[in-house]
């Protein structure tokens, strides 16, 4: 039997209620598709940091290039350690030293879900660059405690990551309804972004057949409200897909229903996958929070893996889930009622079709 090796990383707040949802539902997918998934759980997070000093230990990375993949609930536990200190110390060090460079966000409603828009008809699939650009960690601040400090954070763009990351929302469009979207702001940037665009114009030329449109980051925050079912795949900078996913999130009917998927492209080290939300310590230990986007993220490492159709039987069990009202009204649904829906949509689907 074939078994995959997942490396388990709850983290924090929510982070660790969703894990175990989702890891109950891949279990059983795998059980019905015949293959295995072995989980080694990882503690660490911002509880870690507080015993030890560090996010994960020293060697964390090479733990971790030997798994198939990991599977990573948030991270973030503002009140305890700086999310500065957290996030740059296990999240982002994990996508940047594995060159997981696309990250894969789909917007859409899954049925039964009410989103807050009139638009109901959007599929939208943003492809955020995920390892530079406003997230390089390069800067300072001089002058300290002085009336003249100055802060200084750098983006830095490069020629090989842009080009991948373009080339890679290329690929997804040709797949797709073959409509991609650039965001910039390159009429007040003028020098990443204006970049940017160049490098775009200029990969556009290898896909003809892909309609592309450029937008700024303003319009296109505008447009995913007015008029969502315009897009198809939009491509962005780290920070401006950040954000872009967060109000991708918001228009699907909210956090609990955004999915992740951070992918090295090229496959010579491990895939991550996590929803789109963090720790929500607003809500966290009440047993609250949706772990739809925690499944979902969950199907897309299934899919990643090569275990299409138990990605397939995830993703209908989450919507027959839906269809029927669990889990689609924030707070009304326990996670743990919405995972057993899903584990008994699954052990349903599989009886239907034998
Ligand atoms: P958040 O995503 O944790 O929460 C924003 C809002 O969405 C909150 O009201 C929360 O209750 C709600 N929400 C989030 N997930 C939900 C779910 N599954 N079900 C229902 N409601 C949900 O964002 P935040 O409050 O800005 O961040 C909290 C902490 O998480 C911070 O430390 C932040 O840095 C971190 N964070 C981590 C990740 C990650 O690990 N990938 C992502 C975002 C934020
Ligand atoms: C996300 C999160 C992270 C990001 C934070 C926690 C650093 O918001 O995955 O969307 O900005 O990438
Ligand atoms: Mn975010």
């Amino acid at each position: 039997m074939k078994t995959y090796s997942i490396a388990l990383i709850p983290g924090d707040g929510v982070g660790k209620d969703v894990t175990q949802a989702a890891w109950q539902v891949l279990r059983a997918a795998a059980k019905r598709g015949g293959f295995g998934l072995e989980g080694t759980n990882f503690p660490w997070s911002c509880a870690y940091y507080r015993k030890t000093g560090a996010m994960m230990p020293k060697d964390g990375i090479e733990i971790l290039r030997k798994f198939d993949a990991i599977y990573l609930g948030s991270v973030g536990w503002p009140a305890e350690v700086p999310d500065a200190v957290s996030l740059h110390g296990l999240l982002l060090p994990i996508r940047k030293a594995f060159t997981q460079y696309a990250n894969i966000r789909p917007h859409r409603l899954l049925p039964g879900v009410q989103g807050p828009l009139r638009s109901e008809g959007f599929d939208i699939l943003c492809i955020r660059e995920n390892t530079e650009g406003e997230y390089s960690g390069a800067g300072g601040r001089v002058h300290s405690g002085t009336g003249n400090e100055v802060a200084v954070e750098t983006a830095i763009f490069t020629r090989v990551g842009v080009e991948r990351i373009i080339r890679f929302g290329f690929e997804q469009a040709r797949a797709r309804r073959k409509k991609l979207a650039s965001v910039t702001k390159s009429n007040a940037q003028k020098y990443s972004m204006v970049f940017w665009d160049e490098v775009t114009r200029e990969v556009a030329k290898e896909y003809r057949d892909v309609e592309v449109s450029h937008y700024h980051i303003d319009a296109m925050a505008a447009r995913m409200v007015m008029a969502p079912e315009s897009l198809d795949v939009i491509v962005a900078s780290n920070l401006f897909g950040d954000i872009l996913t967060d109000l991708g999130a918001a228009i699907q009917g909210g956090l609990g229903f955004a999915a992740s998927a951070n992918i090295n492209p090229d496959r010579e080290a491990p895939s991550m996958f996590e929803p789109v939300h963090g720790s929500a310590p607003d809500i966290a230990h009440l047993g609250i929070a949706n772990p739809i986007a925690a499944i979902w993220s969950g199907a897309m490492m299934l899919e990643h893996l090569g275990e299409r159709n138990a990605a397939g039987e995830v993703m209908s069990a989450i919507e027959s889930v839906t269809a029927r009202g669990i889990g689609t009204i924030a707070g009304k649904d326990r996670t743990e009622a919405i995972t057993q829906a899903v584990l008994a949509a699954i052990t349903e689907g599989a009886e239907e079709r034998s």
